[in-house]
């Protein structure tokens, strides 16, 4: 009996796939990689965290529907509980969303550069994907788009707004103009919504193709692993039908529900975190040799006069991680910083300054 060799057993389409690389991390490095927020949680909610995590029943299974979780983020979001779909991170939904209605040989349009994994998890499963560029300063290019949607007609456009890992936006009247053109879904990625103080919610009323990826990662609680999708309830409905049951773990449910029940701290490091965007901007605009490219999230894209990986392991070499996306097409020597605290930006500021010295 012959039989195929072992890599002939996997599908072409992910033999051609890179996997997603996240950088790997010391403890005594100031971390400035990964968009996290910044702050720890106080004392006060650790200890709220352990009385609560220490009633759960680890020998049962977590609540499929994790019910008491999507009440407390459907008050939060002023949605409908029905219209939520909650995912292992928003990762998860991405690939539960294009599980749900692409099959392959259909497209996938995203603006670009972009989160990749929009087009790896498009490509792992069969589908054709296809970058539409920003403008050369990574702002939206609306006729571009529209001449691309109406051309490769696809069935799902992402649009991350803000965009990682340009830190830009689309404005309301584009995605509407967008919306209007798009012969499928429009998923609006709000993961850092919440950095730019706007959300499309409202536009789910009367936009029934329209659907709503959020994350609790960028907001504090990348730990926890839980994103969610919002949408016209019919299309919830059938996007559930692919979700495995248990994907949300009890400990995460039960942290959730209480961090989200105690929100103030939450939206009060989001504020510290918008404040010091705007002095990190200024500091990094005003350094020789250094591009800035605005930003609406919790992060700063920059790009170098000098090479991009030199000044970036010259700021490792000092103890700060950032983000190198020199490889990514179109980012050549741009690095991407995440705001963190007062002190680590300042840092990061000096540390930079002497690298391009
Ligand atoms: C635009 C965007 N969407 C979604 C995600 C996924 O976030 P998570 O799976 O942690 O919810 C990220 C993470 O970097 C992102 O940048």
């Amino acid at each position: 009996m012959t039989r195929p060799r072992l890599l002939d057993l996997i599908k072409p389409e992910v033999l051609n796939l890179t996997a997603y690389r996240a950088e790997e991390t010391r403890p005594d490095l100031i971390k400035l990689d990964a968009n996290e927020s910044p702050f720890p949680l106080s004392e006060e909610l650790r200890q709220a965290l352990r009385d609560a995590l220490d009633r759960v029943d680890v020998h049962r299974y977590p609540d499929a529907k994790a019910d008491q979780l999507r009440a407390v983020l459907a008050a939060r979001l002023q949605t409908a509980p029905e219209a939520l779909v909650l995912g292992n991170g928003s990762d998860e939904l991405i690939q539960l969303l294009l599980l749900a209605t692409s099959a392959p040989g259909e497209t996938v349009v995203a603006p670009a550069p972009t989160f990749s994994m929009y087009e790896l998890i498009a490509k792992a499963q069969g589908l054709r994907f296809d970058g539409v560029p920003l403008g050369p300063r990574f702002e939206p290019d609306l006729p571009a788009l529209i001449e691309a949607i109406e051309r490769l007609r696809p069935k799902i456009i992402f649009l991350a707004t803000p965009n990682n890992p340009t830190g830009g936006t689309f404005s309301e009247a584009d995605i509407v103009k967008i919306m209007g053109v798009a012969p499928g879904l429009v998923v609006v990625d709000e993961a850092y919504g919440p950095y730019a103080g706007r959300t499309m919610l409202p536009h789910l009323v009367d936009q029934e193709r329209l659907i709503i990826l959020g994350s609790l990662s960028k907001i504090g609680l990348a730990g926890l692993r839980i994103g969610y999708l919002v949408a016209h309830p019919t299309l919830a409905v059938e996007v559930e039908k692919v979700r495995l049951p248990f994907n949300l773990n009890s400990f995460s449910q039960t942290a959730a529900v209480v961090l989200l029940n105690r929100h103030e701290r939450i939206d009060a490091n989001i504020r510290e975190v918008v404040r010091e965007r705007e002095r990190l901007m200024d500091r990094l605009s005003a350094i020789p040799g250094v591009e800035t490219f605005p930003s609406a999230a919790n992060f700063i894209l920059f790009r170098t006069m000098r090479s991009g990986d030199q000044v970036f392991d010259a700021v490792l070499g000092q103890g700060v991680l950032v983000r190198n996306l020199g490889s990514v097409p179109g980012l050549q020597n741009c690095l991407r910083v995440t705001v963190g605290t007062r002190a680590e930006n300042d840092r990061f500021v000096e540390v930079l300054t002497k690298a391009l010295r």
